[in-house]
């Protein structure tokens, strides 16, 4: 029988080299990694490898390995932050277990509790400890990774497979702060399609978006509005997802994001912000009343509300960045302006932006969003 995944087999080494840590007010993002790493195999012959917490070391590969020549590469990102009672918590980790279960699947690399490797994460957190930073803004960014190591060009799933977690105190995904984004909606390349793997959390969906991403970056744009199909959807911003704030014509205001057709990635901060703006106590946050809708909509759309001035805020949104807001949207030659905000964020990109932050960094409670470690 194949063994699953057993953190009671956990084996725990520590460095005899500890590095310094940077001061937190320094941290980029995910530039700098911690002392140690989780660390786990997969063979086909004998299941999971009994699990390591060894020093933080490269891996030792086969260039044939299929992630190296087929990118059988699933990740995720998750924060670990420390609260005001001194205990680290990770935010809403469930759902970045379900999603690399998911991810995993698609790509056919073996099957793993996801329950057990959280009871790993939270192990590798509390080693950590001393890496997560305590400055506001700043977190110990986690990335749990699985590669099909199996060597072979043979287009056949990896048999075998490396799961790792590492560790990496970082600062604001966004140098700028909270400044706004400008975005290039893009529509020659597009980042997903119906079938494909733009609902799952795959390498591959991320390094074909480096050459768009240049190219609007020499247009002056920060980032690319990815839109798909003859009737032009907007689907998502650069690695994050992309939310519009809308005035109604009877008061309050519409919060609209694409749906999960496939084409969309379930984010974990997505989540969050339609879970908030569906409930009564955060709505008193923000002056008007908040009505959330995961529908479709596209650059016409967009050009007509904008034009109709109902077009309030543009929100991206994702783990790493948690919320920036946009300011300009290049569209055919020609850019759209939302409205200008004080401090770089509108109303409720803020309310969004200020809760979430809050729960995770266990100054707020909101259900069992926030797990101590
Ligand atoms: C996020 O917003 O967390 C992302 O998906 C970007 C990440 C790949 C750095």
């Amino acid at each position: 029988t194949l063994a699953p995944l057993d953190v009671s087999k956990l084996k725990v080494t520590l460095t005899s080299t500890p590095k310094d840590i940077p001061p937190a007010e320094s941290l980029k993002f995910g530039k700098t990694y911690s002392d140690h790493m989780v660390f786990i195999t997969y063979d086909p012959a004998t299941g999971w490898s009994d699990p390591e917490i060894k020093p933080y070391a490269p891996l030792s590969l086969d260039p044939a390995s299929s992630c190296v020549q087929f990118c059988s590469n699933v990740f995720e990102g998750m924060k670990a932050y420390v609260g005001a009672d001194g205990t680290p918590r990770l935010f809403r980790p469930s759902l970045n277990m379900r999603r690399l279960e998911r991810s995993a699947a698609r790509l056919a690399l073996p099957p793993f509790d996801g329950d057990v490797l959280l009871e790993l994460i939270k192990r590798l957190v509390q080693v950590e400890r001393r890496w997560i930073p305590t400055l506001s803004g700043c977190s110990l960014y986690l990335r749990p990774t699985i590669v099909g190591t199996m060597p072979g060009f043979s287009v056949v799933p990896s048999e075998s497979a490396t799961l790792v977690v590492i560790a990496s105190p970082s600062g604001p995904y966004f140098s700028g702060g909270v400044k706004p984004v400008s975005l290039l909606a893009v529509s020659d390349t597009v980042r997903a399609w119906p079938g494909g793997t733009g609902g799952h959390k795959v390498g591959g969906n991320y390094s074909p978006g480096f050459l768009p991403q240049k190219i609007a970056e020499k247009q002056g744009y920060n980032m690319v509005l990815w839109i798909f199909g003859e009737d032009k959807s907007v689907t998502e911003a650069g690695a994050m997802n992309f939310f519009v704030v809308l005035k109604r014509d009877e008061g309050g205001l519409d919060l609209i994001t694409p749906p999960l057709d496939g084409t969309i990635l379930p984010g974990v901060t997505r989540s969050s912000c339609l879970a908030l703006a569906a409930d009564p106590s955060f709505q008193k946050n923000i002056a008007s009343s908040l009505h959330a809708h995961e529908r479709k909509f596209t650059m016409n759309d967009i050009l007509l509300w904008s034009k109709e001035g109902r077009l309030l805020e543009a929100l991206c949104v994702g783990t790493a960045a948690i919320l920036v807001s946009v300011d300009r949207i290049g569209y055919e030659g020609s850019d759209i302006f939302l409205p200008k905000c004080e401090g770089g964020l509108g109303p409720v990109g803020r309310a969004f932006r200020e809760k979430i932050l809050a729960i995770q960094e266990g100054k707020e409670e909101f259900g069992e969003w926030s797990v101590p470690c």
